[in-house]
């Protein structure tokens, strides 16, 4: 009896550590495809992406299966057009349990149940079966046992909050006061999380010219930019974060707490029609790049800093039967035949090791005829959204040379390299790189994969701090990028400061 309490007390403490800093990556696998590939050939676009969390908006039987002993955990989806059957009968709602989610687990890791899509501001008239077909969903999920395994939640949509700026003055549509409080009270008694979908994308195509561009793609704003809540002083770094805090003080103003979010959609298209400018390839691998990292670094929002944000990434693929405008078709990070449009790590890159035993001896270098804007894009690229560690080349630093972004770029390409070579990472960088058995460290800049040993305590002596293109930041993305520097919206003026 001692032993076992012993244990249920190391089981809890494992519980709180891991979801204390447990924050996951997933991503949404929408199938409005004309030639959708198999579950199988889905799973295993999964697996070699590291795909560890995903999001299905139906219960596909077959993709349940290809799941299965995958290791993947799964959100299932209750269909819109499904909704009214089941909030409309406990004994549907069994059934559904039964054929779709007991039939799975526990070979298949089925972790949430989301009940239907926006329901409230996309098909207000089933409004009223929303939480009853909650209530009877976790009742199934009780009588089979399975309470503790699977929750039930519902995707909201940010349209439920009119005004999600300042985040510290925003609450939910009112019309949905009555129904707001019977989902929070749910989704508390059932400990379940909020799910929200938040899409930059659409508040800054729709409101052009508010907030700048960087702001959205979580880079950094202009010194004098600060986006600053002038109730709490808390400083946005990014529209992200400001969105998950008007979700969070929504759910305060109608008097509940404690209830986690998780982001359950998204993303940015990478291709759009002529007049949908922003939506293209840079600024989606920018977004879905920075999201990963700022989700993977397990913080919480300004007003929630301990509260970690797991994330679903809208999507898998780009789904070219989705009606509306041209970017509605292209969210995906990948096209039918498993081609990736852009390159995303999905891993904990913190976890990866620039010394790669078997690359010892082996670098990845800059070609020096490279065109130097593309080098440029590769450095960009390979310390921004590849995680190369580039402290190094920072000013001050040993692998530092104002102006000479061939090494600058050797440098990061290299240690990219060797990070990733071994999950598939590759030298190219856009053709600007090549690799070679020749050590480039010198002095003490150490290249990963070098035999040099020893410290680099000192600088060299040709250090020139401001360079013409600037510190490599991680995010100096930026500076090829549109900037937005007037704010043009009077009301919104006394949040910049
Ligand atoms: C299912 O996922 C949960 C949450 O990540 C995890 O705690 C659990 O161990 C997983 N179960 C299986 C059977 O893999
Ligand atoms: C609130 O929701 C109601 C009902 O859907 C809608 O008619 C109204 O326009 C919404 N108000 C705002 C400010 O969005
Ligand atoms: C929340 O609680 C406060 C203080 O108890 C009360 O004044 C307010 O009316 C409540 N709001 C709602 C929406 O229930
Ligand atoms: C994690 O992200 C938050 C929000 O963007 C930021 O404030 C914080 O500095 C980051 N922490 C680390 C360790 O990078
Ligand atoms: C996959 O599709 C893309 C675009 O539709 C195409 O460019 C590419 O060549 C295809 N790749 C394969 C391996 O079929
Ligand atoms: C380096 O770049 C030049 C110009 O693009 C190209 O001709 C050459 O083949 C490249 N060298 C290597 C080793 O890739
Ligand atoms: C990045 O490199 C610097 C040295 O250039 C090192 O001190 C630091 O620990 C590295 N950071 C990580 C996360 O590997």
């Amino acid at each position: 009896m001692l032993s076992e309490k012993w244990e249920t007390n190391v089981l809890l403490l494992i519980i709180l550590f891991s979801s204390a800093s447990g924050a996951s990556i997933g991503i949404n696998i929408g199938t409005q495809m004309s030639n959708l590939p198999s579950a199988a050939e889905i799973v295993s676009i999964l697996k070699a992406q590291q795909i560890q969390h995903v999001r299905l908006f139906d219960a596909d039987n077959q993709m349940l299966k290809a799941l299965a002993n995958s290791g993947i955990e799964v959100i299932v989806g209750v269909p819109n057009d499904q909704l009214l059957q089941i909030g409309e009968s406990q004994s549907e709602a069994a059934d559904w349990i039964k054929k779709n989610v007991a039939a799975f687990i526990p070979a298949t890791n089925i972790t949430y149940i989301a009940v239907g899509n926006e329901v409230l501001t996309t098909i207000p008239n089933a409004a009223l079966v929303l939480v009853p077909a909650m209530k009877f969903l976790h009742s199934a999920l009780l009588a089979a046992n399975l309470n503790f395994q699977v929750k039930v939640s519902s995707p909201q949509s940010m349209d439920m909050i009119p005004k999600h700026f300042p985040p510290s003055t925003a609450t939910f549509n009112s019309s949905w006061n009555a129904i707001m409080n019977q989902y929070l009270q749910f989704l508390k008694n059932t400990e379940a999380s909020f799910m929200l979908n938040a899409q930059p994308y659409y508040s800054y195509t729709k409101e052009q010219g508010i907030f700048p561009l960087e702001y959205v793609l979580f880079q950094p704003l202009k010194p004098n930019n600060q986006i600053v809540d002038p109730n709490t002083n808390f400083d946005y770094l990014n529209m992200f974060d400001a969105m998950v805090d008007a979700a969070y003080y929504s759910i305060k103003s109608l008097n509940f707490s404690g209830i986690p979010i998780i982001v359950t959609a998204t993303g940015w298209p990478s291709q759009g029609g002529a007049s949908e400018p922003d939506a293209n390839i840079d600024n989606a691998l920018a977004y879905n790049s920075n999201i990963i990292r700022r989700v993977l670094n397990g913080s919480g929002t300004p007003s929630q800093p301990t509260t970690s944000i797991s994330t679903y990434i809208h999507e898998l693929f780009n789904e070219d039967l989705r009606p509306g405008v041209d970017s509605e078709k292209n969210w995906g990070v990948f096209v039918a035949n498993g081609t990736a449009l852009y390159s995303l790590t999905f891993g904990h890159l913190a976890e990866t090791n620039a010394d790669s035993i078997g690359l010892v001896g082996l670098f990845c270098v800059a070609n020096f005829s490279a065109d130097s804007s593309a080098l440029k894009k590769g450095l960009d690229w390979a310390c921004g959204p590849g995680s190369a560690n580039c402290t190094a080349i920072q000013p001050g630093q040993p692998c530092y040379e104002a102006n000479n972004l061939v090494a600058l770029a050797s440098y990061a390409y290299n240690d990219y390299y060797h990070r990733t070579q071994a999950s598939g990472g590759t030298c190219n960088f856009g053709n600007t790189a090549m690799t070679t058995t020749t050590d480039p460290s010198h002095g003490s800049c150490i290249f990963a994969g070098s035999s040099a040993s020893g410290s680099s305590a000192g600088t060299t002596g040709s250090l020139t701090p401001g360079s013409a293109f600037g510190p490599v930041a991680a995010f100096s993305w930026a500076s090829r990028l549109q900037v937005v520097s007037t704010l043009q919206v009077a009301s919104l003026l006394p949040f910049l400061v």
